[in-house]
């Protein structure tokens, strides 16, 4: 058998950057797991338009990629207005988009779920789960977009506690069990064109999980087989492969990021 020279060889996607010519939209990516995977995206050759509500963390974040290859577009990623104006924007500064990252998430709430305010209730399903499903509506519509046409990949942010009960989070979990499911009915709904992958962490170091571990980490991280918290960046590499044509074979799944948290029989 002869060798096959360089330029026979077939191509797996390593040999330049797998995102080169993609662009993405990462809602809530002022910090944490958000910006960490806007991040990988602009690193992987992408360019990445970033929200969040407040413009002065947003702008700062900005600021560290290089320049030309982020646009930052503050506002609600529930209000539909912020929506149209970010799609807007990224049909008129690139003329295509090839992922969408429903990072943006909430829970203002903490205690027992019998005890739920039904107004905190209604602003975590606005935002995480009716949220996340208008901007995958917004995105298919967009005619400059021609997402579906053209083909893309939408990645969700669930969590381990859409799937075990999660003390003193519950409604905050049953959001993420709705974002799965919406998960696997949109890939299947928007198929063969576009994919629709979810992401269940389990507690990563950011703002907004730093309750469930400050003072008392070494202990919170014991139950976690690899004996560590999550970190935002070990999310990013997860959202990069699925964002990617390696995961082109990848739909409606649900990838767990969670230290081996739940084969190990704990729970979020
Ligand atoms: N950290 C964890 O342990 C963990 C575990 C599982 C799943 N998750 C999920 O991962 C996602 C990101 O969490 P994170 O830990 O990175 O949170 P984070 O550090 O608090 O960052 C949240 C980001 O979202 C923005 N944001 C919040 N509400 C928004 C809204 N309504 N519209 C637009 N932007 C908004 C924030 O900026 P502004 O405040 O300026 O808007 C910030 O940029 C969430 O969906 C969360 O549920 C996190």
């Amino acid at each position: 058998m002869t060798e096959q020279t360089p330029e026979q060889a077939p191509e797996h996607g390593i040999a330049r950057p797998r995102l080169e010519g993609k662009t993405a939209v990462v809602t809530g990516a002022s910090c944490g797991i958000g910006l960490a995977i806007a991040r990988r995206l602009v690193a992987e050759g992408a360019k990445v338009c970033i929200t969040a509500r407040n413009i002065g963390p947003l702008k700062e974040a900005a600021a560290e990629f290089p320049e030309g290859t982020v646009l930052a577009m503050a506002g609600k990623s529930d209000d539909p207005e912020h929506r149209a104006e970010v799609l807007d924007a990224v049909a008129q500064a690139w003329g295509r988009l090839d992922i969408l990252v429903n990072n943006a998430g909430v829970n203002p709430v903490y205690g027992p779920l019998s005890e739920l305010d039904p107004e905190a209730a209604r602003r975590i399903l606005d935002v995480n789960v009716l949220g996340t499903l208008a901007w995958v509506s917004a995105v298919c519509a967009h005619e400059a977009l021609d997402f579906r046409g053209r083909g893309g990949s939408v990645l969700n942010l669930s969590s381990v506690s859409a799937q075990t009960p999660a003390a003193g989070i519950g409604f905050y979990g049953i959001s993420k069990a709705a974002v799965e499911q919406l998960t696997r009915t949109l890939a299947v709904e928007l198929a063969p064109t576009v994919r629709v992958n979810a992401l269940a962490p389990a507690v990563v170091k950011t703002q907004f999980a730093r309750a469930l571990y400050e003072g008392r980490e070494e202990k919170v991280s014991s139950a976690y087989p690899l004996k560590r918290l999550g970190t935002p960046e070990d999310v990013a590499g997860a959202a990069a492969f699925l964002a990617s044509d390696d995961a082109a074979w990848v739909t409606g799944q649900i990838i767990n990021l969670d230290g081996g948290l739940l084969v190990a029989g704990g729970s979020a």
